[in-house]
């Protein structure tokens, strides 16, 4: 046997190594210029918590372990390498899903085992109850996420008459469904958890709208990781508690992070929107903005070359079109004529955490010309020329100015202030959030319609020219 190779002191001094590298793991995520190395510990700490779990002394079934992991891995490895980096927050949304599931099947799995030995205990169906019930509100909310992300269903809210009453109902009968069960391990009120709690992830989520999504998701990065800490504690396993816990707390400090950029109440993102939900319903607009002006890539390159001062504002948009390489070609041309480049990157431009940032980075433009919101909007007033890229919630001025509107007080990128705005995107459709954006339409803006890269690249054509 494997274990005969370990002792119980040995065993838990790597458990603690593999809990460090995770720690690595989070502290390199902190920084671009850090975050592979970051993800290397992250890896080689799970990799070794997994050999560790090869080790245990109960482990016996491991043939379907093996079994288990490799269906993964086929399932896995060609979803991973096929999903676009576009496409991320949604995969991440699934795998949340398949930790909360994981946490429930493992809940019950256990009372079925222990229960069918009269060796259930209360503390033992606390943990169960509470593992199950937070992996399952993490599973469905998390399905109903992606699926809201994906645009499948729309990433508009959705309001009914009532729902925060239904959500307090729900909370307060998996409460005392887990009180009932961790008194008396009755199999109706394990099954009520399950049920009760399988609801509330779907009530949870269905009111929060498509712009609080990235909130929704770390949020729902932190249920995974409480669930798989319960879990922990039921299985008896020091580590799972540990990574169970790192990732519960960094869920909730990125969400309340983010919830902090977009000026969104922490508390009410969590209790599925309480209190700004009925501003958002049925609030957004898709009529287009067809008075903008248009302005051609000539027009552009002619004042990108008479300019001093340039700030670039990357979105979603420029992510879609792979338009990073033809950026940085475009930044080095304006920057060998002697003009100021900066970029102004808004905390949930693209469609995950970091998102423009990662994209910048590929392209190796210069860290020491990406600037945070807080930092450039107070420079977009002496820029010259503004040019965003793909990018429309984040540089919506309604934020500001319309209180009905769903983005009401999510902090923007002030590019209006600039002389002139050129707004590169194909169609008069609006962004993410599905609502209009009178930036658009001000008088010293106009659209460049066009895929982003091809854009970039008769710009830099043009500007070859000037
Ligand atoms: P959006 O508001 O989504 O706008 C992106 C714009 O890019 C669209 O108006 C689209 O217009 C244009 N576009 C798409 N493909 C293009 C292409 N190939 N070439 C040129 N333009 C293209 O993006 P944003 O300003 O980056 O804001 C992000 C939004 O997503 C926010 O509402 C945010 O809350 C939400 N969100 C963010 C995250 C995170 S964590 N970052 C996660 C989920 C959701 P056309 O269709 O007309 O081209």
């Amino acid at each position: 046997m494997l274990i005969a190779l370990l002792n119980d002191n040995l065993t838990l001094l790597l458990a603690i190594a593999a809990g460090v590298l995770c720690v690595l793991g989070l502290q390199g995520l902190s920084h671009p210029k850090t975050a592979r190395r970051g993800n290397l510990c992250a890896m080689a700490g799970m990799a070794l918590a997994i050999a560790l779990a090869f080790v245990h002394p109960s482990m016996e079934a491991y043939g379907w372990v093996l079994l288990g992991l490799a269906a993964g891995a086929v399932v896995g490895v060609p979803l991973a390498r096929k999903t676009p980096l576009t496409s991320l927050p949604q995969l991440v949304a699934v795998f949340h899903s398949l930790v909360g599931l994981a946490a429930a099947l493992v809940a019950l799995g256990m009372y079925l085992q222990k229960q069918a030995f009269g060796l259930m205990e209360a503390k033992l169906a606390l943990e169960m109850g509470l593992g199950a019930a937070i992996g399952l509100i993490t599973l469905t909310g998390s399905i109903l996420a992606a699926l809201k992300l994906q645009g499948t269903i729309g990433g508009r809210p959705w309001g009914w008459w009532g729902r925060h009453y239904l959500n307090l109902g729900l909370g307060v009968g998996i409460v005392a469904c887990t009180a009932w069960f961790t008194l008396t391990f009755s199999p109706v009120a394990f099954g009520l958890i399950f049920i009760l709690s399988l609801i509330l992830g779907w009530t949870l989520v269905a009111p929060i709208g498509g712009a609080d999504m990235p909130v929704v998701v770390s949020m729902l990065n932190s249920y995974s990781g409480w669930a798989a800490a319960a879990t922990g504690f039921a299985v008896e396993s020091p580590l799972l508690i540990m990574v169970g816990a790192l990732v519960g707390v960094s869920g909730a400090i990125l969400s309340y992070v983010m919830c902090h950029a977009m000026q969104r109440s922490f508390i009410s993102v969590i209790l599925g929107g309480f209190g700004n939900a009925e501003a958002a319903v049925g609030e957004a607009s898709t009529t287009p903005s067809k008075a903008a002006a248009l302005a051609g890539t000539e027009d552009v390159a002619y004042l990108l070359n008479e300019a001093e001062q340039v700030i670039i504002v990357p979105g979603y948009g420029m992510a879609v079109a792979q338009a990073q390489h033809a950026v940085k070609a475009l930044t080095q041309q304006l920057l060998a004529k002697g003009i100021e480049v900066r970029f102004a990157i808004h905390p949930v431009a693209g469609r995950m955490p970091g998102h423009m940032n990662v994209l910048l980075a590929e392209a190796d433009i210069p860290y020491d010309l990406v600037e945070e919101l807080e930092d450039v909007n107070p420079r977009f007033a002496e820029a010259d020329v503004v040019l965003i890229l793909g990018a429309n919630d984040v540089v919506n001025p309604a934020a500001q100015t319309d209180k009905s509107s769903p983005i009401y007080g999510m902090p923007v990128l002030e590019a209006w202030h600039a002389k002139r705005v050129f707004v590169v995107k194909r169609s008069h459709r609006p962004g993410y959030a599905g609502i209009d954006n009178p930036l658009f339409t001000l008088p010293n803006a106009a659209l460049v319609l066009g895929d982003a890269k091809e854009i970039v690249e008769k710009i830099g054509t043009a500007l070859k020219a000037a």
